[in-house]
């Protein structure tokens, strides 16, 4: 989807955010034991407008990762900074949307848009914010609908929508296309692309696909445990690789197939899988 948006007047700028010798640990289930070491010492420098997508397996702290940065939860040794100044809690200066849209269902789309607004904003400002907004995501159409009334994939974008209402400088991403068909999913990545291009905060995107993370990321983060260390050791940064090429990319491209089995590699998935079944009938080239 090759989209025309009327550029919109970006009201933030893209700002950095950098973690140092971040740590993060939850207490174990059973007393007694030890608690359990999630993240280990990452360290991550994301420049301003930078997109940068964070993979790994499950269970690997990436959602962990996410609500450091957004200001959902603290690390317990480290440093987060946006734009060279501490988190100071949930901080107006990043926003988050996850994989579910979180719509309120008693609201109509614009309304939920709203809600996403600074405090204080005024109403005319707001509602024009509003349907700015509305646009930039294509759901002109859809703002005095009710959640259960559209798409899982429209929803979505009501969800991506109420996230950029503040402006956020940092846009913080859990896997917010993970829940949609494949074909929907590729049309919202590029959604995402037109998004960053009219309103360039910098993003910080979790999926599980690696074929998303390369068309939309400068820089892929692989996250994990290392396997030589001992159980629990916590995750860590495993890889950062930076994709080359401007976007939009082209999904063929051959240098970035070789990305995708250097990732899917790192995840433990082979992409050669496959061995060739074997023949069924032996051709033989008798003399004669
Ligand atoms: N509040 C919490 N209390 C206790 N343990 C937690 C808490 N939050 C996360 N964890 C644990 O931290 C680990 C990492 O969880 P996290 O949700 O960050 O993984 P993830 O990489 O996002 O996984 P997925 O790909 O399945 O979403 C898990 O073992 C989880 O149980
Ligand atoms: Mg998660």
């Amino acid at each position: 989807m090759s989209t025309s948006i009327a550029p919109a007047r970006s009201s933030v700028p893209a700002l950095a955010v950098s973690l140092r010798g971040v740590s993060r640990s939850f207490a174990a289930e059973t007393r007694g034991e030890r608690p359990k070491l999630v993240l280990r010492d990452i360290d991550l420098e994301i420049a301003p407008g930078e997109i940068v997508s964070l993979i790994g397996p499950s269970g690997s702290g990436k959602s962990t990762l996410l609500r450091q940065v957004s200001g959902l939860d603290a690390p317990d040794t480290g440093d987060i900074r946006i734009d060279g100044t501490p988190l100071l809690g949930i901080d107006q200066r990043s926003a988050i949307a996850f994989q579910e849209p979180r719509l309120l269902p008693w609201r109509t789309i614009e309304r939920n848009v709203e809600l996403g607004l600074p405090r204080g904003t005024a109403r005319a400002a707001g509602r024009s914010r509003v349907s700015e907004l509305l646009r930039l995501v294509q759901l002109s159409d859809a703002g005095r609908l009710r959640p259960r009334q559209v798409s899982g994939g429209m929803a979505q974008r009501a969800s991506l929508a109420r996230a950029l209402a503040r402006g956020p400088g940092v846009l913080v991403l859990d896997e917010p296309f993970g829940a949609l068909d494949a074909l929907t999913r590729l049309t919202m990545q590029d959604l995402l692309l037109d998004i960053h291009a009219a309103e360039p905060a910098t993003i910080l995107i979790v999926t599980h696909d690696v074929d998303e993370a390369i068309y939309l990321s400068d820089r892929v983060v692989l996250l994990g445990e290392d396997p030589n260390a001992a159980d629990g050791s916590g995750s860590t940064i495993r890889r950062i690789i930076s994709v080359p090429g401007a976007r939009p990319r082209d999904r063929a491209d051959a240098t970035l197939a070789l990305l995708r089995a250097e990732l899917l590699d790192g995840l433990g998935v082979s992409s050669h899988h496959h061995k060739p079944a074997p023949l069924q009938t032996t051709v033989r080239f008798d003399t004669f």
